[in-house]
């Protein structure tokens, strides 16, 4: 029987709500409802919690696409298994207390480092803490030069992680159109930036479409503008160096190119670490020094950190850095391989069908499909996507059509996936209208 959260008694009256009774204590009384009065024994959890995931969203079986990075990889996965839960305990709030962990994230920051050809990094929980550091220290950046009402460019296409480090950041978010081909439009860039503009940001790639912005063409700009300019490699980061060695066309995008001062990129995204890091990166010392706050005018003692979290759990940091010590080079080609392999093969399924096309030309394992220009007039993508669901598929939704991101796993249910889009474009009639929705709110 699954657990129930809130309280209420069940049958054999297990995880009763604390009720008024007059034989507790007064203290007792005052804790209000919500917890169980007598907990629940663990393995009555474990087996609750077992039944209750059965029904859960299968990112194992190659049908799933957002959320999870499945590297399919047995041993990968035991390692990360046992260092989170060695390193499960232990909190990188203060890393010289576990000189384990401090060692692990140094070691973490170089790799990094080496890997984009920037000068400094921090670790943080994730993509939108990352970018929530970048946008923060242009922000101060362009106070220290008098600017009161500082703004940020960007395409349409950015993640919606740079809207809410604006909206918190008191910074304002001007957007520009794309140009034809889904990517950045370095023209109306141009024409966004004023004297107030602290920071450019172009994505590698954004996650609608999967393309690269022109990194270089906007570095430019930036340069004759003299203005800070981020690229978001969140997505694209840990997996674009081992594209490009496969052999793929990838324009420089990272610290090679003259302009570029952050990125973001996600070590649980293609670095295939499970979730809670992200790396924030830096070409200039003086830039990566505006992250860093120090206090020292508390009781408890000086207090300083490199990003916005207190506690910082070293489960994921021991795992991201045995994920990357495991893989090395050659696992990351070895992984990287399987998922040039599943895009060429999702590609071709949907191209292969009469009616529908890829949006633009993605650059990775990311995009869009929707209908094609010539499409007949009664095909619907939305009940495309409905058919897809009814065979177990869960292409996620968007404005423009159904969205796929690969990973190694993937490269198992292509021709599955061939199949059951095959039939499901033969379905017509109404939509079950499901909703584009990427983030949501628990309350
Ligand atoms: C391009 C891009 N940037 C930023 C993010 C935000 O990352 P996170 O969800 O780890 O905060 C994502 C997430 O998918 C992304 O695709």
């Amino acid at each position: 029987m699954p657990h129930n959260p809130s309280g209420a008694t069940d049958s054999d009256g297990r995880n009763s709500t604390p009720q008024a009774n007059n034989d507790e204590p007064d203290g007792l009384k005052r804790i209000p409802g919500g917890l169980s009065t007598t907990g629940t024994p663990v393995d009555e959890i474990l087996e609750d919690l077992r039944l209750e995931r059965s029904g859960d969203l299968d990112w194992r079986g190659g049908r799933a696409f957002s959320l999870v990075y499945n590297a399919d990889d047995p041993e990968l996965e035991r390692l990360q298994h046992e260092v989170a839960a060695m390193f499960l305990h232990e909190n990188a709030l203060n890393p010289f207390r576990y000189q384990t962990l401090l060692r692990m994230e140094g070691e973490i920051l170089e790799m990094a480092k080496g890997l984009f050809g920037a000068g400094h990094a921090a670790l943080t929980s994730g993509g939108t803490e990352s970018i929530f550091m970048a946008v923060q220290t242009a922000r101060d950046d362009a106070r220290a030069r008098g600017v009161t009402n500082p703004n940020l460019v960007c395409a349409i296409t950015a993640h919606p992680a740079f809207a809410k480090a604006c909206h918190y950041l008191g910074v304002e978010m001007v957007t520009t159109s794309c140009a034809s081909d889904g990517r950045a439009d370095p023209n109306a860039f141009a024409g966004a930036i004023n004297d107030s503009t602290a920071l450019i940001v172009a994505s590698a790639p954004c996650y609608p479409y999967g393309v690269i912005d022109p990194i270089e063409e906007i570095a430019s700009l930036a340069r004759r503008t003299n203005k800070l300019f981020h690229v978001d490699a969140c997505l694209g980061g840990y997996i674009l160096p081992f594209w490009e060695a496969l052999g793929e066309q990838v324009a420089p995008w990272d610290f090679r190119v003259e302009g570029v001062t952050s990125m973001s990129a996600d070590i649980h995204k293609y670095g295939y670490s499970f979730k809670g890091t992200s790396t924030v990166l830096y070409r200039d010392h003086d830039l990566y020094q505006r992250q860093i706050f120090m206090y020292d005018a508390w009781p408890g003692g000086m207090y300083a950190s490199a990003s916005s979290a207190g506690t910082r759990p070293g489960a994921p940091i021991a795992a991201a850095w045995a994920t990357l010590t495991h893989l090395g080079v050659d696992g990351y080609m070895r992984l990287d391989r399987r998922v040039l392999n599943a895009t060429r093969g999702f590609r071709s399924a949907i191209s292969d069908v009469a009616g529908l096309d890829v949006t633009s030309n993605p650059d990775l394992s990311v995009f869009e499909f929707g209908l094609a220009p010539d499409a007949p007039e009664d095909l619907d993508i939305a009940v495309i996507g409905d058919a897809m669901d009814d065979r177990g598929w869960n292409l996620d939704r968007q404005q423009g059509g159904l969205h796929v991101m690969l990973s190694p796993g993937h490269d198992r249910s292509v021709d599955a996936f061939r199949v059951d889009l095959a039939e499901a474009v033969t379905h017509r009639g109404a939509a079950r209208d499901a909703d584009h929705v990427y983030g949501g709110v628990v309350d």
